[in-house]
């Protein structure tokens, strides 16, 4: 475990999440990247490139298409190798799908959500149905009758699963009732699957949207190294679009306006994908005890009610708010840099981001426990 532990000073390093409080005592837990150095495997092999020392325009990595194609085999999905579409992002499609979606469609978006899920539509100007997600047996999920009856043919649906910021994982079932309402109203998919290798509990799997057969075609999928494997900087993301005419559509909208994925992010994935898997598991052991405390922190005070997240790095609470009070300036009184609940649709929540030493994690719980009695 000594390898979670390490710290390191990520001040003065290029760190969005750190620089937020440059010169103030707040440890910050917002923004989703984790204060870990990235497995040996991907120092290797970006070593290599960067010793070469010539950087010019690049190709794919030969073995990529391959070791991605491997990867989702494991997850059940045999895909082809022509359906993987490379893109620098998750984020950068979250906008430019507007281009594909005509202006008359319905865009259903279940809140809360991911933020850029919802400032994507506010900046283009595009008029979401936002649908608001249920409580049930302690998990954050899409009420699916509420779906069945909002969607209209041939509407849109963004879905995130993992769920960010509940942290949900559906099960089999789940994916396979969502898929018969996508097929009985003809919805094409935005299926962000971007933290399904970060999966806290053993007993549970993720299943890609796409893997179902009948609805193959209406999904667009989204996966990358970046939140497993801590390389968000590296720009690299990868979509997976069975749909000729949607891959078409996509690649033809993309050119010009999203530029290509970054080679070093390409061999921060092929490395990963390949050589990575330990190092993840370690990792996921690493963040299930900082959990642990961060609940037992929270579970002495009834002004907040976490949801347990079955995957990511990433605890939602509910926070009893009677003085309505600005959540993220008062957590940052007490030392903590978390997000707003606001930001992804809900008020009185707050989303805290655990991926950081557990000697940041005690920390932070103590700042916590105090921002909770002086609310
Ligand atoms: C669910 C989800 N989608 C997309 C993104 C953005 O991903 P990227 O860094 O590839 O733009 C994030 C980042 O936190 C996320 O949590």
């Amino acid at each position: 475990m000594k390898l979670f532990d390490k710290k390191k000073n990520r001040r003065n390093s290029n760190s969005k999440k750190w620089d937020r409080y440059h010169s103030k005592d707040i440890l910050p837990m917002w923004v989703a990247d984790m204060d870990f150095e990235s497995p040996v495997c991907i120092k290797n092999a970006l070593r290599r490139y960067i010793e070469h020392g010539i950087y010019g325009y690049h190709s794919e990595p030969k073995e990529l298409r391959d070791t991605l194609k491997k990867y989702l085999n494991k997850k059940g999905w045999n895909i082809k190798k022509d359906w993987i579409v490379l893109t620098p992002s998750v984020g950068a499609p979250i906008y430019s799908i507007y281009d594909l979606i005509p202006k008359t469609s319905q865009v259903i978006v279940p809140t809360p959500i991911y933020l850029n899920f919802l400032k994507a539509p506010k900046h283009l100007g595009r008029k979401i149905k936002k649908l608001p997600m249920k409580t049930e047996n302690g998990r954050l999920i899409i009420d699916f009758k509420k779906l069945l009856s909002t969607a209209r043919k041939n509407s849109w649906l963004m879905f995130v699963n993992p769920q960010n910021p509940g942290g949900t994982v559906y099960s089999k079932n789940e994916i396979k009732e969502l898929a018969k309402i996508i097929n009985k109203k003809n919805i094409t998919v935005f299926s962000d699957e971007l933290h399904c290798d970060l999966i806290l509990k053993e007993n549970l799997k993720h299943t890609p949207l796409g893997s179902i057969k009948e609805i193959e075609k209406n999904i667009i999928s989204f996966y990358s190294a970046s939140k497993t494997f801590n390389v968000p900087g590296l720009n690299c993301a990868f979509a997976v679009i069975p749909s000729d005419k949607l891959r078409g559509a996509f690649k033809k909208n993309a050119q010009g306006i999203i530029d290509d994925a970054n080679i070093t992010g390409l061999i921060a994935l092929s490395s990963a994908f390949s050589k990575g898997w330990k190092w993840r598991d370690d990792l996921i052991k690493y963040l299930n005890l900082n959990l642990q405390i961060l609940l037992k922190t929270l579970e002495k005070y009834q002004n907040a009610d976490p949801i347990i997240p079955e995957a990511t790095y990433l605890l939602w609470v509910k926070i009893k708010n009677p003085k309505q009070k600005n959540l993220q300036s008062h957590f940052e009184d007490y030392g903590v840099g978390i997000n707003d609940g606001i930001e992804f649709g809900k008020k009185d929540f707050i989303r805290i981001n655990f991926a950081t030493t557990r000697q940041n994690v005690k920390k932070a719980s103590k700042r916590i426990e105090d921002a909770l009695i002086n609310l």
